[in-house]
């Protein structure tokens, strides 16, 4: 069997790793394209490094662009990568542009798309990820959904019958790095001579914090009025709109720094206080590691991590303040995201269903 992967920005690099081990070890022809949606080294090669991710068989150099120029771009070129390998399956992770110019040039095509974190909703249709998650999972042919909260809103949309519980990968690839950190110190705690405890780990980087200058200053600000250190592990987007705006991103209590290897990020949460963040993998990473987050939204697709407690979403300044400073959450022992073994069961859906449906 063969499949053919499709990744192109940080978070899809991270889930990336987990499924091509598992299939590495079921002997499966795995073909990773890289469209080039993120290119920055931070962004990019240190993931595939660090996580022994086989170097990309396609680079597509896309780059960045407005989402119409950007999808357009992956689109036109994903064609004849497709047409040469015709793969069992075009495998599509999450919700980027990458994601729904991959699942779109396969089906044209009459390839089979199997869309990875598939049913996340976030109900706010001003979000880019949220056109991209829709319109993928309408148009993909096997939807492997990570929680039952997103079988749930498969299943409301009319997709059951081609969705399958498969649990999170995010989780596989957390815990063998949490294993592999141990009890060894953050080099980020180092680098700065914090107190292990005594500081947050911040990221922004969506669009609705970022593009308007208000709303951004307002968010520096408020990082930047916080009880401890916070450190922002700073994505380009967010240097880039601060800089434009003359929004200083180290001030008060904030200071950026450039974003961090997986390895060293999830040792840097480990370690700290609390995180803050827009992100949608670090809510849950934070939770699984049992570090309390707050999230900078009005809005989260895992909503779990907000019933357990772990995460709370706050906007205003006031907001975040109490919810980095609010009581530590109760211990569960819950696992909404599975067991850490989701990758193989992907590969074992994917190889049971190539043969059997068509
Ligand atoms: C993308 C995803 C978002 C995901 C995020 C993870 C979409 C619509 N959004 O957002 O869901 O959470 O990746 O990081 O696909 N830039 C660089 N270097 C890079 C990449 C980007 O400098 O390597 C800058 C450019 O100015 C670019 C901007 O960041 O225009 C935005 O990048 P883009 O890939 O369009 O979206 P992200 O904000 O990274």
């Amino acid at each position: 069997m063969k499949i053919v992967s499709v990744v192109g920005a940080r978070p899809q690099f991270v889930k990336l790793a987990p499924i091509h081990k598992a299939a590495v070890a079921a002997g499966v022809e795995h073909v990773i394209v890289h469209t080039g949606q993120h290119y920055d080294p931070m962004l990019s090669d240190v993931f595939f490094d660090d996580l022994g991710i086989a170097a990309p068989d396609v680079h597509l150099g896309v780059g960045s662009g407005s989402h119409g120029v950007q999808t357009g771009a992956m689109l036109a070129a994903m064609d004849a990568v497709f047409d040469e390998h015709r793969p069992d399956w075009v495998l599509v992770y999450g919700d980027t542009n990458s994601t729904i110019a991959a699942a779109l040039s396969a089906v044209k095509l009459h390839i089979p798309v199997a869309h990875l974190e598939a049913g996340l909703r976030s109900f706010n249709r001003r979000m880019p990820e949220e056109h991209n998650r829709v319109m993928t999972d309408h148009a993909a042919d096997l939807l492997l959904a990570p929680t039952q909260v997103a079988v749930d809103h498969l299943a409301n949309e009319g997709l059951a019958e081609r969705t399958v519980l498969v649990g999170d990968v995010m989780t596989d690839v957390l815990f063998e790095v949490r294993d592999a950190i141990g009890a060894r110190p953050s080099a980020l705690i180092e680098e700065l001579g914090l107190a292990p405890g005594e500081y947050y780990v911040a990221t922004i980087h969506r669009a609705e914090n970022t593009d308007d200058p208000e709303r951004l200053a307002v968010v520096a600000a408020s990082l930047a009025g916080l009880d401890k250190p916070v450190i922002l592990l700073a994505h380009p987007r967010v240097v880039a709109k601060a800089a434009a705006h003359g929004i200083e991103l180290t001030q008060g209590a904030l200071i950026a720094h450039a974003p961090l290897a997986y390895h060293d990020l999830i040792g840097a949460v480990l370690s700290s206080a609390g995180v803050v963040t827009d992100s949608g993998g670090l809510q849950k990473e934070a939770f699984l590691l049992r570090i309390p987050c707050t999230t900078v939204r009005t809005e989260t697709e895992w909503v779990e991590t907000v019933e357990m407690g772990w995460n709370v979403l706050a906007n205003s300044a006031e907001e975040i303040a109490a919810a980095v400073s609010r009581p530590h959450p109760d211990a569960t022992d819950d696992a909404p995201y599975g067991d850490g073994h989701a990758a193989e069961r992907v590969i074992r859906v994917l190889q049971d269903q190539a043969q059997g449906s068509r």
